[in-house]
């Protein structure tokens, strides 16, 4: 009898365990990846908000020559790239920051990409809006409020 208690007791332990064990590693998971030292947070004020900013803004002042417009490839190019990057290192911890990253952001930069090659302003602005419900669709479930 007492055998089965405590086997029952160890079961609900392990259990109780795999949960924290689940919940610290999504956690850490979101902050940093798992073996490179790049932070989150980093790459958020180091690329995502500058290179997403630069891309709106450049298209809202209209690009004068083919040097401003390849500027803007390279914003989009680097953003399309972020997409692979959010994925990297375990860094992704579920299904929203995946269809954020890799479903929303890939798509709508890569979409920037072919409008600012094909000189479409009215497209390219269209994408730009995408790739920012990329950042609204991870934010509003993994940036939590300070
Ligand atoms: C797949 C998820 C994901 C996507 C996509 C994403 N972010 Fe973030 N972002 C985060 C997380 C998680 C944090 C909080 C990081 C932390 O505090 O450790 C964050 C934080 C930030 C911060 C605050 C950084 C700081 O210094 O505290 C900025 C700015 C930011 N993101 C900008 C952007 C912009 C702009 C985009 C879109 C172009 C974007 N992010 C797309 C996950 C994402």
């Amino acid at each position: 009898m007492n055998r089965f208690k405590n086997l029952r007791t160890i079961a609900l332990l392990c259990v109780v365990l795999i949960a924290v064990l689940t919940v610290s590693t999504a956690i850490t998971q979101i902050k940093k990846g798992k073996t490179r030292p790049m932070t989150t947070e980093q790459w958020m004020e180091g690329v995502m908000a500058p290179h997403s900013a630069a891309l709106r803004k450049g298209l809202q002042a209209e690009p004068a020559d083919d040097k401003a417009w390849e500027k803007l490839a390279m914003h989009a190019a680097l953003l399309n790239e972020a997409s692979y990057v959010l994925m990297a290192d375990d860094r992704c911890p579920d299904e929203e920051w995946a269809n954020a990253a890799s479903e929303i952001l890939r798509q709508g930069s890569a979409d920037a990409l072919k409008a600012i090659e094909a000189r479409d302003l009215e497209a390219a602005k269209i994408a730009s809006a995408s790739i920012g419900a990329a950042c609204k669709a991870c934010h509003s479930v993994h940036r939590k409020k300070e």
